[in-house]
């Protein structure tokens, strides 16, 4: 998949941490245990002469079967004696080993010249923090969602109070999060401004980003903007193409304030062909509007909004603007 450079970049540094922090530990518990124990160095000492010696005579050509199978036993008596005095004193066996971020590819990142799980989902991470940063730093969290905004008097057309619709909004979020994976559904979050959209679907993002999945989180007009600058724009460094693949790649895209972004036909197109082909991967997507179904169909068309109904899980926020609650109690 490509990334824009700096995201390799940045990936390089992190590995290069994950490295130098594997070896500076080796090298504290190397000097603690050799402090306690100094028979082990002795011992390792010994282990590496065998290797050395092994070296040599091969290199001096005096190839002789005997003589390095000679070394080969002798050094691995040696490693079975470090293990047991290791074990002996308490310590694991694997003690004076380096311990890998990653033990499958040792921290290097790529296995057989092929890139390690490790580093993608590395590589995932960043470009999905460059993206949502803003966003996932407010705090908007599950914990500081509150019930008490919502009126508990049903309406006249409805069944359900506010409160109590709302409460369900909040455990259908939650288990989302809980149950989320790479295929979950979509979810698409309607309902007048001030009622939370936004909050609940930084929340879930949130949550989901702490626990390791890839998510970005974005609001339609910054979403059409970089899109745009990505075709349109000046930006040299970044070749055609990358913000669509971290848009597609992503485990889950948070699109929010659909309809508030300036509209053209290329971001009608753009925006559509990224929720478009996400539901065609099985990949999820969480939409916010505060347009209605019909205002949706004005404004992006009837092959949009079939697209969007059949696809999507909807969630209807009902009450009064959060907003103006807040500032006439501030
Ligand atoms: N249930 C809630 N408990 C506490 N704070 C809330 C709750 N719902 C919303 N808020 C707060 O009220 C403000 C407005 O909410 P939010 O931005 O989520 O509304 P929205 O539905 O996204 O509105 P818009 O359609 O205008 O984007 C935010 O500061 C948010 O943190
Ligand atoms: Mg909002
Ligand atoms: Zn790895």
């Amino acid at each position: 998949m490509g990334y824009p450079k700096k995201i390799y970049d940045e990936a390089d540094i992190v590995m290069n941490e994950r490295r130098n922090k594997a070896k500076t530990e080796l090298e504290l518990n190397r000097a603690e245990i050799y402090g306690k124990l100094p028979v082990l160095q002795e011992l390792e000492y010994e282990i590496a002469s065998y290797a050395l010696n092994a070296v040599k005579s091969v290199t001096a050509g005096e190839f002789n079967r005997e003589v390095l199978e000679g070394y080969k036993k002798r050094s691995v008596e040696a490693q079975n004696k470090v293990k047991n005095i290791l074990i002996e004193n308490g310590y694991s066996p694997d003690s004076l080993d380096e311990k890998y971020y990653c033990p499958k590819c040792e921290d290097t990142g790529y296995i057989d010249g092929v890139m390690c799980e490790c580093k993608q989902k590395l590589l995932k991470e960043i470009a999905c923090k460059m993206f949502s940063t803003d966003a996932i730093s407010s705090d908007c969290r599950f914990e500081n969602f509150s019930l008490d905004y919502y009126s508990s008097q049903v309406g006249e057309n409805s069944k359900l109070s506010p409160k109590k619709q709302m409460s369900m909004i909040l455990e259908y979020c939650k288990a989302y999060v809980n149950n989320f994976s790479k295929n979950s559904k979509n979810i698409l979050m309607m309902g007048a401004t001030g009622l939370g959209k936004t909050h609940l679907s930084v929340a879930m993002a949130y949550e989901l980003t702490k626990n390791g999945f890839g998510v970005i989180y974005c609001s339609a007009p910054d979403m059409a903007r970089k899109l745009e600058s990505e075709y349109f724009g000046k930006n040299v460094d970044a070749p055609k193409g990358e913000t669509e693949q971290s848009l597609l790649e992503c485990d889950l895209l948070v699109i929010d304030d659909l309809g508030t972004e300036f509209i053209n036909k290329y971001s009608q197109s753009s925006i559509y062909n990224i929720i478009n082909i996400r539901i065609n991967m099985g990949r999820p997507t969480i939409i916010s509007t505060n347009l209605s179904a019909q205002e949706l169909h004005n404004t992006y068309g009837m092959r949009f909004v079939s697209r969007i109904i059949g696809e999507f899980d909807k969630l209807n926020f009902v009450g009064t603007d959060i907003r103006q609650i807040k500032k006439r109690n501030s």
